[in-house]
């Protein structure tokens, strides 16, 4: 997608456009592109108006002038390249959407700019058309692309509509449905998906009328990445705000743009743990493990992909929120218990976090200090185990719950135990011992075991092995299962 300026076209093409585009009942621009259709599809001579506008007046352009407006517009326009409108919005965070800018062109995304009036407050409209390489636009009343109603243009001439800096402001004009300036017009003039990075104050971002803007907007069909937690521009304010970052959108862009890819948990609630738990010993410290999350926050963004409507609980982890995750955090095993028992009911439940067996009976209130009497006495109580508490509900038992087992030795037939221990449908084991790298790593090696059956018999439990693979890998595989296992159980 490129641009083309008709005002820049002389004004002999610019009328015989006119008329012809009149003549056939369509937009100069739509005109234009059908001019192109043709000549492509190989007419050797330029096409005739239409009978509508078939006495052009004496002015109407020569032949060889129209063709030279052909051969000039044809590199733009056959590009074939999706294309994306970004409003940037006014706020701090309009300086990363210039970044955004590089990012959707890097995945060779034609990217059109529109700044509000608030946004040129933080960026140049002189800089964002120089990474764009398209000129800016910014005004509602600009005669210049008016002439030919720009703002439906730039509304319809795309395949994405991505507002970045979405503003408090500009999010309560669209949910109202107001268009008193070119941004929101666009928004109003639209048909083409919208996805917004929300970026401002956490007060603002968790105020009343805020939430029930996003919700109104999330009913319209309108697609949210972030805000994301962390500090913001304020001085010694942090919270849930700070706009996506840039490479976050633009693949968030990239998956609204790419071709529907099977949605085979679609309409399905899936529920995930992942990570470590952190069980406290004094305000201080904690017992833990070397989970890093990685292989549930990847089976989370897969059954996400899938369609699913995807519930994360997750101990302390160093991972963004995967995108359109409702993701919890926890630190200690009776939390995520209880987190998970409010999150039901779900169809499926897959419980990869390796939850601490032991807390601390007696934590300290106050950080234990060193005495002369030797070390200080910690009495460890066995934790809720989360995967048997769910496994064994009689009435919110989700279909399908899949446990995790974590061994060092006799896997298979440790995990084995596991499924008849905790009654759970399927376990995904992998070999945690040191020397294989997992623990923290990027792959996984993996063996699926399967009880088909009601009643657990350990003796007739599937044990399939998997290649080494990537924990996204893994997770892909493993929603793929889930998917085929669910067409065959409806
Ligand atoms: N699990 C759980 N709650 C616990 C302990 C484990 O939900 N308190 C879940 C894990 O998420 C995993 C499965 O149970 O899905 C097996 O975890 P694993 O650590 O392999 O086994 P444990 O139950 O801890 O047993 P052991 O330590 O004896 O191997």
């Amino acid at each position: 997608m490129a641009s083309l300026t008709i005002r820049k076209l002389d004004d002999a093409v610019k009328t015989y456009l006119r008329l012809r585009s009149a003549g056939n009942g369509r937009s100069v621009e739509e005109e234009v592109r059908v001019i192109l259709g043709d000549l492509i599809q190989g007419h050797a001579e330029f096409p005739a108006p239409s009978p509508a506008a078939a006495s052009p007046p004496a002015e109407a352009p020569a032949r060889p002038a129209a063709r030279a407006l052909v051969h000039g517009l044809a590199h733009g326009l056959a590009t074939g390249q999706a294309g994306v409108t970004l409003i940037i919005g006014g706020g701090i965070a309009a300086f990363k959407s210039l970044e955004l800018i590089r990012r959707l062109k890097e995945r060779h995304i034609d990217v059109r700019c529109v700044l509000t009036k608030a946004a040129q407050q933080f960026v140049t409209p002189l800089s964002a058309s120089a990474l764009a390489h398209e000129r800016v636009y910014t005004d509602l009343f600009d005669p210049e692309s008016e002439f030919d109603a720009g703002h439906i243009r730039l509304a319809r001439d795309c395949d994405l509509i991505v507002v970045a800096p979405a503003t408090a402001d500009l999010m309560a004009k669209m949910a109202h449905g107001h268009a008193d300036d070119l941004a929101s017009a666009i928004l109003l003039a639209t048909n083409r998906p919208i996805l917004l990075a929300p970026a401002m104050n956490p007060l603002m971002w968790n105020n009343a009328a805020t939430r029930r803007n996003v919700l109104q907007l999330r009913r319209d069909g309108v697609i949210m990445i972030g805000p994301n937690a962390g500090e913001m521009a304020e001085a010694n304010e942090a919270g849930v705000g700070r706009m996506a970052e840039a490479v976050e959108i633009a693949a968030a862009a990239v998956d609204i743009l790419r071709p529907p890819q099977p949605r085979p948990l679609l309409g399905k609630r899936v529920l995930i743990t992942a990570g470590p738990t952190h069980e406290p010993i004094d305000p201080v410290r904690y017992i833990a493990n070397r989970s890093s999350g990685k292989q549930g926050f990847a089976i989370a963004a897969a059954a996400r992909a899938a369609g699913a409507d995807v519930t994360l609980v997750s101990g302390p982890v160093e991972l963004r929120d995967p995108a359109g995750v409702t993701v919890i955090r926890v630190e200690s095993a009776r939390d995520m218990l209880h987190r998970v028992e409010a999150a039901l009911p779900a169809d499926i439940a897959i419980f990869a976090a390796a939850v601490a067996d032991w807390r601390v009976a007696n934590e300290g209130e106050q950080k234990l200090k060193k005495t002369s009497s030797g070390m200080p006495p910690l009495q460890l109580v066995e934790n809720p185990d989360i995967l048997a508490t769910i496994s064994k509900l009689t009435d919110k038992r989700p279909p399908l719950v899949i446990g995790f087992a974590a061994e060092t030795e006799h896997l298979i037939e440790n995990a084995k135990a596991k499924i008849a221990r905790k009654g759970c449908d399927w376990i995904v084991a992998n070999d945690v011992s040191p020397a294989t790298g997992v623990m923290g790593g990027d792959r996984n090696t993996v063996h699926l075991l399967q009880r088909e059956a009601e009643e657990i018999n350990v003796d007739s439990i599937q044990v399939e092995s998997w290649p080494v693979m990537t924990k996204e890998q893994v997770a892909t595989e493993l929603v793929a299962r889930i998917a085929k296992s669910l067409g065959k159980n409806s």
